[in-house]
């Protein structure tokens, strides 16, 4: 257990910049097994997964696992899955018909490179291969496992991330309710970072009590990332976030500034980063890593 006030006090908040570093090494590895696809497709993927991503989700699994006294060697195929299947939704989500963005993670979408029909395809390839890395890779009784991928796709499909996304394109431009914006911030990014979490916690024996604990810390941090990703948007610069800044405004997007105003929606996400780290300082495990990253979310750039 740790105190909150040790991990309110400490000064500089840095991201495991380490963690990236080895997530990208086991990523590149699994790329190896593309080496037969077509050729256009191999490129697209690794173009795709091979760039700078802050690797969040992954890392949160590795955390989690961590925190709980696993080895980061046990969770690594579901951390990169749930990498692949983040790098799915951003591709399609930068796609014309949704974002229509020209830049992510400070190069050329996928679809400014490879056109639109390659684009959705590399989505859709990503998507599946998610569950062939859990399948062939990760080490866990059998029961185990279809827990694991339960979650997965659970938090991406049409009571998870999909729902959210559709919640955002079809309200663009139109009014939204405080109570669908929440819904729609759970679902489009809360569930997939709840899911890192949990399979993290899953794989590593958690028992109920902290699982479910983890599970309320996870939609607070999953909350708070989209609440600061929107603040980004209009407060960060293309260098900085990697992407284009200010869209959301000339979209139309219904975001929580555009609701609740910048201030307001800075309170809302600090309010959501001290109830988890509140639930983190509650519990008898080695958590003071995910505290570490959940501080993070409030000073981000990018
Ligand atoms: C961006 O996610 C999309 C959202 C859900 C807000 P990230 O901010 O994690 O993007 P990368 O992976 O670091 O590029
Ligand atoms: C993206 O939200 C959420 C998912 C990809 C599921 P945004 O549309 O706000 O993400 P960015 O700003 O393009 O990264
Ligand atoms: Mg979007
Ligand atoms: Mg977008
Ligand atoms: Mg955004």
């Amino acid at each position: 257990m740790f105190s909150l006030n040790k991990i309110n006090n400490s000064s500089k908040v840095l991201y495991p910049n380490l963690l990236i570093k080895k997530v990208n090494e086991k990523l590149n590895y699994y790329l190896k097994r593309y080496e037969k696809s077509p050729d256009i497709l191999r490129k697209a993927i690794n173009y795709s997964i091979k760039n700078g991503g802050k690797r969040f989700r992954p890392i949160l699994c590795l955390l989690t696992a961590k925190s709980l006294g696993n080895d980061y060697e046990n969770v690594f195929p579901t951390a990169c899955a749930i990498e692949f299947i983040h790098t799915y939704s951003l591709i399609h989500d930068d796609l014309p018909s949704i974002d229509n963005d020209n830049l992510r993670r400070g190069r050329p979408t996928c679809h400014r490179v490879f056109g639109e029909d390659i684009a959705i395809l590399t989505g859709d390839a990503l998507f599946a291969e998610a569950f062939n890395i859990i399948f062939d890779y990760q080490k866990a009784e059998p029961g185990k496992k279809l827990k694991i991928l339960n979650e997965i796709i659970s938090a991406t499909g049409a009571l998870g991330m999909v729902a959210g996304q559709i919640v955002d394109v079809f309200y663009t431009g139109k009014k939204i309710t405080k109570e669908k914006l929440n819904y729609m911030h759970e679902n489009k990014t809360g569930k997939l970072i709840t899911a890192s979490v949990r399979c993290g916690a899953i794989l590593s024996k958690a028992r109920k009590n902290n699982l479910d604990k983890l599970t309320e810390f996870s939609k607070n941090i999953g909350i708070a990332f989209q609440i600061t990703d929107d603040i980004l948007d209009i407060s960060s610069s293309k260098e900085e976030a990697g992407k284009t800044v200010g869209k959301d405004k000339k979209q139309k997007k219904n975001t929580f500034p555009s609701i609740w105003g910048i201030k307001k929606s800075k309170e809302i996400a600090e309010g959501n980063i001290e109830r988890a780290l509140e639930i983190l300082s509650s519990m008898d495990i080695d958590c003071i890593e995910l505290a570490n990253i959940t501080k993070f979310l409030l000073t981000r750039k990018t």
